[in-house]
């Protein structure tokens, strides 16, 4: 945790101006300054930074914020890796919240193993470019595999050298300690002795996400078999394999951009298809896929595209793979490859314009996939279809989204001729299973049942019922989120017919809170739903940059803050007209879902309360009013239960 105090020497150094300026060329233009926005293709500026707000604001794209907001945006970084950025930026020394002696030795430990990748990584390279043997060897395999130099230089590789102990002498003599050299695993010791773990391979740097040296994998040069193809660096306190992809660095603006992401095995598969100009990949490395490798890619893209070469014993254990991605709620598409084809090879035979073309053209959703791969095997084998059928249902279960889910369930159905009411009973039947094994594991009986499609993941650290914290925001977020948004609202007309009336978000939610007389126990959300209120009052909504560039630091921050969790509808929906209503539904009832969790957990609150007063020792004169007002509002509870109820059931 950075402390609250370095935020603020941070915040008041910046100068938004040159911030963005180290990425954008801006032009004065009055007060402000104007340039071309980096977050969407645009021929006139319309891109806005006002140095005496602080804030930026694309007209264009509609993108906000201030310093901090841009570097997350445009460098895709967290909000303390942000923080951090700019602290370098501006010399500021970062002071993180009561850390202790082992921390702060932890801290200084991971900065001297970065420092000897770091130093490793530029022996490495010079060994390759510098040194007759790392010509004759290295460079020349890199050119047998057709590696172009500027594809070599761009992705850092190099070459270790003979003697088996070159590096780990050199790095000594340059005063690098024995136990951070056999910490990060480049030396290996053995009789007392150093030698090189990687002597003689030629090198394949890993990079963390913001380019720093996180460990290596070294290949043999020769295809001897009793040698191991690779090496690669252990894990340490820096290189933790599975929170790691091969190329996210030098992939992720081309993954942002692209809003897709290629996934395939190899070091050479993400260098060959970078070298064809398709660059958003990126490497699981030989591992197979982890939760956090799909969290990482997720910052960038909720679509993944993995590229498989056609072995069938690879193919069967990427079905795990497929199902990882799926569970975090992200959509997966699958390239098989041509019988002993690889992304390498087939990158290296063909034009890269053909590469490109190839893998669009036939990547298939994760359904046909599996479904065309499985139904060769099964043929007319009822006994078999039925498990196949099973297989792909409980795939399809681990969907989060309600929508996506019913479309597979319909193009499954199609596939494989089975009625779709038949496998909807299947998913419902696998979905309340894992429903009830939750609950129990859990352990908890909160009749407030767990929010299934709609809600947002709430913190589990909130173990307390008496906080609302997650419930405020929430409504907050929707509010910053889509606030001026339209949205219609049936509404019973003066026949008492059902109307749909278009409403503004922030309006339908301002006016629910208030007409039940709730209010925010965070200081910070109430200040600005005071703000909502005003606004309302003079029916001017305020738009979400009024907030992010507020001139109370605390309101500013709370917003980017809440502007910038990654929760937010699926783009697919938005991009296919046809959906645009399902998509608005689905707004809605999020919106009253959370409006109605807000309200349960506030009411509930003062059942509690009133709970407590009639039950406690004092003697009040007004028993009988806290029965009745206790009774009403008990009454009004169960109701928004109930109601709550049906918005998960349905
Ligand atoms: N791998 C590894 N150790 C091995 C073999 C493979 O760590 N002994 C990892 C490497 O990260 C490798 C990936 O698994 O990049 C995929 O393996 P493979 O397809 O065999 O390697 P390629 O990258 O295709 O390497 P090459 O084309 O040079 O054979
Ligand atoms: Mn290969």
């Amino acid at each position: 945790m950075i402390n609250r105090e370095t935020i603020d020497n941070i915040t008041s150094a910046v100068r938004i101006e040159e911030v963005i300026g180290d990425f954008i060329s801006l032009r004065r233009r009055g007060v402000n300054l104007l340039g071309l926005c980096p977050f969407h293709n645009e021929k006139t500026p319309s891109f806005t930074v006002s140095p005496v707000k602080g804030i930026y604001k694309c007209f264009g794209c509609g993108k906000a914020g201030n310093a901090v907001g841009f570097i997350m945006e445009h460098e895709h970084l967290s909000y303390p890796e942000a923080l951090r950025y700019l602290a370098k930026k501006y010399q500021i020394e970062i002071e993180e919240e009561a850390r202790t002696p082992e921390q702060i030795q932890e801290t200084s430990e991971k900065e001297s193993l970065f420092n000897l990748n770091e130093f490793a990584r530029k022996y490495f390279s010079s060994a390759l470019f510098d040194t007759e043997e790392g010509k004759a060897l290295g460079l020349a395999y890199f050119r047998e595999r057709e590696i172009r130099e500027d594809i070599i230089r761009k992705f850092q590789l190099g070459f270790s050298p003979d003697p088996w102990n070159a590096f780990s002498e050199h790095a000594i003599t340059e005063g690098y300690k024995k136990d951070i050299l056999l910490k990060t695993g480049l030396s290996l010791e053995k009789e007392g002795r150093l030698y090189d773990r990687f002597h003689s391979r030629v090198i394949f740097p890993i990079h963390s996400a913001s380019g720093r040296t996180l460990g290596f994998g070294g290949r043999i040069l020769t295809s001897e078999k009793n040698r191991p193809k690779y090496v690669n660096s252990p894990e340490s306190d820096i290189y933790n394999k599975s929170r790691t992809l091969y190329g996210i660095y030098f992939a992720r603006t081309a993954i942002a951009q692209k809003d897709n992401c290629y996934l395939v095995e190899g070091y050479t598969d993400v260098i060959s298809l970078h070298q064809a100009g398709v660059e958003n990949v990126v490497a699981s490395s030989g591992t197979s896929l982890t939760t956090d490798q799909v969290r990482m890619i997720q910052r960038y893209t909720s679509n993944i595209t993995i590229l498989y070469d056609g072995d069938p014993a690879g193919i069967k254990a990427s079905f795990r793979g497929i199902d990882m991605v799926l569970e975090q709620g992200m959509n997966v598409r699958i390239v098989l490859f041509p019988d002993n084809e690889d992304p390498d090879s087939y990158a290296r035979k063909h034009h890269p314009q053909e590469t490109e073309k190839f893998i669009t053209g036939s990547a298939v959703n994760f359904i046909s996939f599996k479904t065309k791969l499985m139904l060769d095997e099964t043929k007319n084998d009822p006994v078999k279809k039925a498990g196949l059928i099973k297989d792909i249902v409980a795939s399809i279960a681990l969907i989060p989204d309600v929508i996506t889910r019913t479309l597979f369930i319909r193009e499954c159905a199609d596939l494989m001729t089975v009625p779709e009411q038949v496998l909807m009973n299947e998913l419902n039947k696998i979905r309340r299973k894992r429903l009830n094994k939750e609950l129990q594991e859990r352990g908890g009986t909160d009749d407030i049942p767990a929010p299934e499609i709609i809600a947002p993941p709430q913190p589990s650290a909130e173990t307390d019922t008496s906080s609302a914290e997650s419930q405020e925001k929430e409504i907050m977020r929707l509010l910053l989120l889509y606030g001026t948004d339209i949205v219609h609202i049936e509404q019973p007309d003066e026949n008492n017919d059902i109307v749909k009336v278009p409403v503004m978000v922030a309006d339908y939610m301002v006016h629910d809170i208030r007409r039940d007389e709730l209010g925010f126990d965070n200081k910070i959300y109430a200040a600005i739903f005071e703000e909502y209120i005003a606004g309302l009052d003079k029916d001017q909504i305020p738009e979400r940059s009024f907030f992010l560039g507020h001139e109370e630091k605390e309101i500013a921050y709370a917003a980017v803050d809440l502007v910038f969790t990654p929760y937010e509808l699926s783009q697919n929906w938005k991009k296919n007209n046809v959906m645009i209503d399902i998509e608005e539904e689905r707004l809605i009832v999020r919106l009253d879902y959370s409006l109605l969790s807000f309200k349960a957990r506030k009411i509930d609150r003062l059942l509690e309360e009133l709970h407590k007063k009639l039950h406690g020792n004092e003697s009040t004169e007004d028993v009988k009013q806290i029965q009745t007002l206790w009774k009403n509002l008990k009454a009004k509870s169960v109701q928004i239960h109930r109601k709550l109820n049906r918005i998960v059931i349905r």
